[in-house]
């Protein structure tokens, strides 16, 4: 994006100074898209439609770009729409016409549209991608998706998701970074970043937008949309965090949040909107609400009516309404009656025409038309980076030495997920097509192993045994696909059961009784609880929803061509019922152990299934000689590094620590650095760490940010659990 001059900044003020009272409240509003011709019905239910199966995703494209809005052109001619969710670029331009061109004060509209892991060319989800811990990665694959979206006709993205999630009931956890508050700053950055800052060999530039606001990960029980009750210390240390960081870094536009927290839901919340995001943290740009969420805090039973809600809403600094006409129906009247001051609505509408001056919109508002037609859809580069990430995403849980497969090796690939081609695409690609995905056969067949096929099972319907049967006869090694439906996570798809769905579970007993060697290959939206594949597989893939080049990079990790490198974001429960369960968590008086009285389940290990950071190579690396010292301002940490196996690898070297005494509690651990390391076999280096003392520090439940002398431990390792240790005194 584009930094404003004083000149810029004049423009902007001469601009409200000549606005009416109807054009500013216009800048506030944002419509999303209903659809018309054959399919008379709202977006949501679009949506639904999708994730159900009742439409494929490449009929749900189709109507998405045949989409007609429900607009009226003279609303965009008179000021009344700032901005439109649209996927569209020949619609963008015609609509852009009547604003610029025929509107009183030509102010250009800005599109929005929710590029959540690559437009056209579909990446890993944000969880997988995050297992990657892969800065120059996430801020790559950001840049291709700024790119195509301009082609689109698009200015905005609703992403990069900043919502810690430590409850994989909850299905947005498929489009989070994971549980981490340190892992999602660095990825928050790279991704803003990646959006927003053009390069020489990309210029296009697109504005994030950072969501949910605030805390929406933390719903009660894992359910979408619930509550949440948190403590101040918790929602700064933990929840805000991630975006503290990335605003600080120049993201354009915040999205408020659905929830409440601590019964105010956030769309109307003052402290959270105004005081913390725009004052404490200095956010520039603009809030956004969530889908029709203004008029739901009416529902949310906060406010009584349609002027109360956008009362509450825009008091609380929440500046442009998605979708549902609340403020332009009712801020006239609210501003003519002195009930909301004109300083109140002037403000929203300067940070909204300061986007869209930074987004250079007054001068360029229209898609370039060579671009919409530039070369193919998903271009090989970008497909090349998609088969990047991909294979970067993926984490090997469990090898008995089985993987890599031997090419001559012979193999029945089972389960009908290996086959599904848009199920590698995950819940929220809503460019992606069909006919550029690569699923497992498409990878296998790419790599020229035989194999037998049998769909067998998948996560809905029954087990075909006898098919498994007459399939596996003869042949030792079954590699099953098994997992989740992409429409069992994602919005509004949480599950109060994380273990396998359906009959899968049934055909792997069913392989290791029938004595064959079982690779299981996972391709799910969130940490699933499966203890009896980890006792009883030969080696666990934890494969995700890798994006187009999915089945590519598959093949290529089981064959061996390359050595997997992924680390879990997220902690793999053994069962649902320890959810929320997070590496993370304070310490109490009795930690779980032994015995009787200590904080653990009777039916459950006090170990989690595969710990947050974990995952293995083909290779092995040994951690020797941990040194920590305190200098003037940093921590440093030292330690040596060996790769000791057989072949070269990237390692992902963690650091963290524990505050070991504080006036508050403090996690048992917390991730405070991380770097990734290549080294050839028995090749050995010494790394070194510098960790800022600001980052020892704390906020307290009244908002005070504390740095409190004492003895901290500091861990090295390749995961969470896999340390060495070495505690010190530190004073600040
Ligand atoms: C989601 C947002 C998304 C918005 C617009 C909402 O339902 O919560 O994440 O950006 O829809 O599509």
């Amino acid at each position: 994006m584009i930094l404003l001059t004083d000149k810029s900044k004049e423009k902007i003020e001469a601009l409200i100074a000549k606005m009416t009272l109807e054009e500013k409240v216009g800048q506030l509003n944002q419509l999303s898209p209903s659809i018309v011709g054959g399919f008379d019905v709202p977006f949501e239910e679009l949506i639904e439609m999708v994730t159900e199966g009742r439409i494929s995703q490449d009929e749900f494209n189709q109507i998405l770009s045949n989409a007609e809005m429900d607009y009226k052109e003279e609303d965009i001619r008179s000021g009344r729409i700032s901005s439109f969710l649209l996927n569209n670029p020949q619609k963008a331009n015609e609509l852009q016409k009547i604003a610029v061109e025929e509107s009183r004060l030509g102010i250009p509209l800005i599109f929005g549209f929710d590029i959540i892991h690559g437009h056209n060319t579909v990446f890993p989800i944000p969880l997988a991608e995050a297992c990657s811990w892969d800065e120059t990665l996430f801020k790559k694959t950001a840049r291709v998706a700024a790119y195509e979206a301009r082609r689109a006709g698009i200015n905005w993205t609703f992403a990069p998701m900043l919502d810690i999630s430590r409850d994989a009931r909850w299905g947005r956890i498929s489009e989070s970074a994971g549980e981490d508050p340190y892992l999602a700053s660095r990825y928050g950055l790279a991704k803003v970043k990646g959006y927003q800052v053009p390069d020489e060999e990309n210029t296009a530039y697109i504005a994030s937008c950072l969501k949910h606001f605030a805390a929406y990960g933390a719903a009660e029980s894992g359910q979408d949309y619930n509550s949440v009750s948190l403590a101040e210390s918790l929602l700064q240390n933990v929840y805000l965090k991630p975006f503290k960081g990335s605003v600080e870094a120049g993201a354009a536009t915040v999205m408020a949040s659905f929830n409440d927290i601590n019964g105010i839901p956030c769309t109307s919340n003052q402290k959270l909107l105004r005081k913390t995001l725009k004052e404490d943290f200095g956010f520039e740009g603009f809030v956004v609400s969530d889908a029709n969420a203004i008029r739901e805090t009416i529902i949310h039973g906060y406010a009584h009516d349609g002027a109360d809600a956008a009362v509450k809403a825009i008091k609380a600094g929440l500046d442009m309404d998605m979708g549902t006409s609340t403020y332009i129906n009712q801020l006239p009247e609210l501003v003519t009656s002195g009930k909301v001051s004109l300083s109140e609505l002037d403000e929203a509408v300067r940070r909204i025409l300061t986007i869209k001056m930074q987004l250079d919109l007054f001068d360029k508002p229209y898609v370039d038309e060579s671009l919409m037609t530039e070369g193919p859809i998903v271009s090989d580069k970008n497909r090349k980076l998609a088969l990047e990430a991909a294979e970067k995403s993926i984490v090997l849980l469990k090898n008995k030495g089985i993987l890599p497969l031997s090419v001559d090796a012979k193999v029945a690939l089972v389960g009908k997920l290996a086959d599904m081609k848009s199920e590698v695409l995950g819940a929220w690609a809503l460019a992606g097509k069909e006919k550029d995905c690569i699923s497992i056969r498409d990878g296998f067949d790419a790599l020229g192993v035989s194999y037998n096929y049998g769909e067998c099972v998948g996560p809905t319907g029954d087990f075909d045994e006898a098919t498994f049967r007459s399939l596996t006869e003869g042949i030792d090694t079954v590699v099953a696909v098994v997992g989740e439906l992409s429409s069992m996570s994602g919005e509004a798809s949480s599950r109060a059961d994380i273990s396998l769905p359906g009959q899968q579970e049934q055909m792997l007993k069913k392989a290791v009784e029938l004595g064959k060697k079982v690779v299981v290959l996972l391709m799910n939206g969130r940490p699933m609880a499966i203890p009896w594949i980890k006792e009883h597989a030969d080696a666990v893939v934890e494969l995700w929803q890798l994006g187009i080049e999915h089945g590519n990079a598959a093949a290529r990790v089981i064959y061996g061509y390359t050595n997997p490198t992924g680390k879990l974001c997220v902690t793999f429960p053994s069962m649902t019922g320890q959810c929320p369960r997070y590496y993370n968590h304070f310490s109490t008086g009795r930690p779980a152990g032994k015995g009787k009285f200590t904080s653990r389940y009777l039916d459950a290990p006090i170990e989690d299934l595969f710990p947050f950071g974990f995952g293995l190579s083909y290779t092995e690396y040994e951690y020797s000689d941990l040194r920590v010292q305190q200098t003037k301002d940093n921590i440093q940490v030292k330690v040596l590094l060996k790769n000791t196996g057989n072949r070269s690898g990237v390692e992902t070297v963690q650091v963290y620590m524990r505050d070991c005494f504080a006036s508050l509690v403090r996690p048992v651990k917390e991730l405070v650095s991380f770097k990734k390391v290549f080294l050839e076999s028995k090749e050995e280096t010494q790394l070194s760490f510098q960790i800022p003392l600001e980052q020892l520090g704390f906020y307290d439940n009244d908002g005070n940010y504390l740095k409190e002398d004492g003895s901290f431990i500091f861990y090295v390792g390749g995961s969470s659990v896999d340390c060495l240790e070495e505690e010190i005194g530190v004073c600040f």
